[in-house]
Formats: structure tokens, sequence, C-alpha cells
């Protein structure tokens, strides 16, 4: 029988770091522990999530959060698990979240780490009472040890500085998708063990495909270089690709990421004249940071069409972002007719 490598082994032998490598570890304890929080909260979510409607989970909360999205109850609920896990373990400073309008700050009873968690709590949310694939994405930065208290400045880093990002999605399987920055790994959530097990190391997006992901409702406001692309892979065999394409939309980022880092594709939630002034419809730090990153980790690429998500200096912890993810060689030519269209 081959040996099932857990979660916990898996970061512990991180935090060792291998024998090539001179016994450097990847990950310091402290993030380690982190990540065992953060996939704990995971699994308690999962739970919550397959509960359903006997757990009394489904539909609408009565609130708005500050994007002026209406709350589902698993929205709240996921939010505060995440919290309630994360805030007593001494490893972070501060949070944020798709939920929260500004940080949480990590209560003085607690010791404070160096950490810093930014989270989308439940992604997908209008397929939760549809019982379509959810998930959670988290997205880890290092605070500046020089600042004396925590404050949001602290979060408004470029992804590239990111030392920790994953999600978990709750499918027909529940499994947690993770980076350390040395490649994509992936964990199944064994339920009668109760632990996360490896179940895929070296995840690697192939360079090509034939597979979309975008919201067509939306293409008459897209912005002309989007359209090109998208009207050629229509054209499919017959037009200036020479090949057929297959169209996949699923509303939740979790689970387009995630076929695209299992098969490949390309996947775009570009800006769009709906509302011209928004840059775009998905959250830079805690979804598109975090996807950009696993994607790129796996050989792929992350893009807004004009620049590489990763490198986007923050001004806001809610700020807004076209994204264009996946194959690269794809999310390259989307780039190429942004750059033809402008020049
Ligand atoms: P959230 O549920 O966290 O607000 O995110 C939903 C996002 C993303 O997961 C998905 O790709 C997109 O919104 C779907 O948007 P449309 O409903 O406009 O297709
Ligand atoms: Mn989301
Ligand atoms: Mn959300």
């Amino acid at each position: 029988m081959t040996q099932r490598i857990s979660l916990t082994r898996y970061l512990i032998e991180k935090q060792r770091g291998s024998q090539d490598a001179g016994g450097q570890g990847t990950i310091p304890p402290q993030l380690r522990l982190l990540l065992e929080v953060v996939a704990r909260a995971c699994k308690s979510i999962s739970l919550a999530v397959t509960k359903g409607a006997l757990g009394g989970v489904l539909g609408a909360a009565e609130s708005e959060n500050v994007q002026g999205e209406i709350q589902k109850k698993l929205d709240i609920i996921a939010n505060e698990v995440l919290i309630e896990a994360n805030e007593w373990g001494g490893h972070l400073a501060a949070m944020a979240s798709e939920e929260m309008e500004g940080i949480y700050t990590v209560p003085n009873r607690y010791p404070q780490g160096e950490y810093l968690l930014m989270f989308d709590p439940l992604d997908g949310s209008s397929n939760i009472d549809v019982n379509v694939s959810i998930g959670t994405i988290f997205s880890v930065l290092v605070k500046d040890p020089e600042g004396p208290t925590v404050s949001e400045q602290d979060f408004l880093q470029a992804g590239h500085r990111q030392v920790a990002a994953g999600y978990c999605i709750y499918g027909p399987q529940t499994t947690l998708v993770l980076t350390v920055g040395d490649g994509v790994a992936m964990f199944t959530l064994d339920r009668e063990q109760g632990s996360f097990v490896l179940t895929q190391e070296n995840v690697r997006v192939p360079e090509d495909t034939q597979e979309f992901a975008v919201n067509m409702s939306n293409m008459r406001h897209w912005a002309a270089p989007v359209k090109r692309y998208i009207d050629e892979c229509l054209e499919g065999k017959d037009g200036p690709r020479g090949k057929d394409f297959n169209m996949r939309w699923i509303a939740s980022m979790v689970a387009d990421v995630h076929r695209i880092l299992t098969r490949g594709g390309i996947f775009m939630y570009p800006w769009d004249k709906r509302e011209p002034g928004k840059p775009g419809k998905l959250r830079l730090m805690y979804e598109a940071n975090p996807m950009g990153w696993l994607i790129e980790q796996a050989g792929g690429a992350a893009s807004t069409g004009t620049e590489r998500i990763l490198d986007i200096q923050p001004t806001q912890l809610h700020q807004r972002v076209s994204v264009v993810l996946g194959s690269k060689n794809e999310v390259e030519r989307v780039m190429r007719y942004h750059a033809e269209h402008q020049g």
C-alpha cells in the first residue's frame, strides 16, 4: 500500500526542508500553524455546507456586505468560523475578509503574530442554495515588522509578496489546494479520518487549451480585445484559430480555477462597461491574487489583460480588478490582443 501523506505531515516536512536543500525549510513554524488552522476552519465550513437545509444554513441573511451584496447565511457562518479559528493561535496580527469592511485585528487578550490573513470565506455564493460547488479562498502576507500597530496599510502589498495562498473547494469532494511558493499541491478531505490527504503534487496547467470560461451574457459590454478573443474561439475550426473550443462557466471562481488546474483552460472576468468606473468584478486581494499565484505556480499566467496581476500595488482592501488567467499561451494571446488594440 502506498503511504498516505496528511497535510500535517506535508507541512512539517516543508518546515524541516528536504535533505537535498541542506535541510533548508520553506516554511517557518508559525506559518505551518497558520495553514493548519485555516485547513481546520475549512473542514468545519465543509461540514456546514454538507448539511445544507438540514443544518439551516441555506438562504439569505438579512444584511449586505461592504460591496453592497446581499449576504448569504453561509457567507457569514464561514467568515465567523475563519475568525474564531484563527484569532487565538498567536500566529496572526490581523485578518481581512470580503465580508468585513475594515480589518479585524487580533484582540489584545491573545498574543499577536507576524502574519496577515485575507479570505473570501465563501466564494460562489449564488451557488450555495442550488447545490453547486463553492469554496473558500485565502492569502497570507507578512506584516511589516517595523510598524508598531497593525493597520489596513499593512495589507496593501502586491500579490508577489504572498507567502502562502490557496483555496478549499466544497464539491463532490472537499479539496484543499495550496502553494507556499514551490509549486501547487492538492489535498482531499478524508471524512472518516477527518484529515486532508495529499492527492496531487506538482500540479501543472497545460500551456494550451481548447476550453474557455467567461460569463457570455456580458459579451455586449466587453472591450474590443476580449470580444475579439472570444469571437475567434467561437468561430472554431473555420476561424483563425483553426480548432473548436468548448465553454464552461460555473460562477464559482474556485470551481472554474480548480478545473483549470486539473485540465487547463482560460478563465476571464474582464472589465466591462456596465459600470465603467469599476476595474472589474473580482476582488484583487482575496480572489485574484491568491488564484493568480496558484496558477503561476502551476505554470500558467494571470493578467488583467495588460499587466501581471501579482505586480499590482493595491490601494484599497476591497479593490476590484479585471482577471484573465489559466493556460499560458491563451492568456498571452489575450494580452497580445490588448497590446495590438492599444498600439
Ligand atoms: P462571491 O460569491 O465571493 O461574491 O464571488 C462570486 C464571483 C466568482 O466566484 C464568480 O466567478 C463570479 O463572481 C460569478 O459572477 P457572475 O454571477 O457575474 O457570473
Ligand atoms: Mn468570491
Ligand atoms: Mn464570497
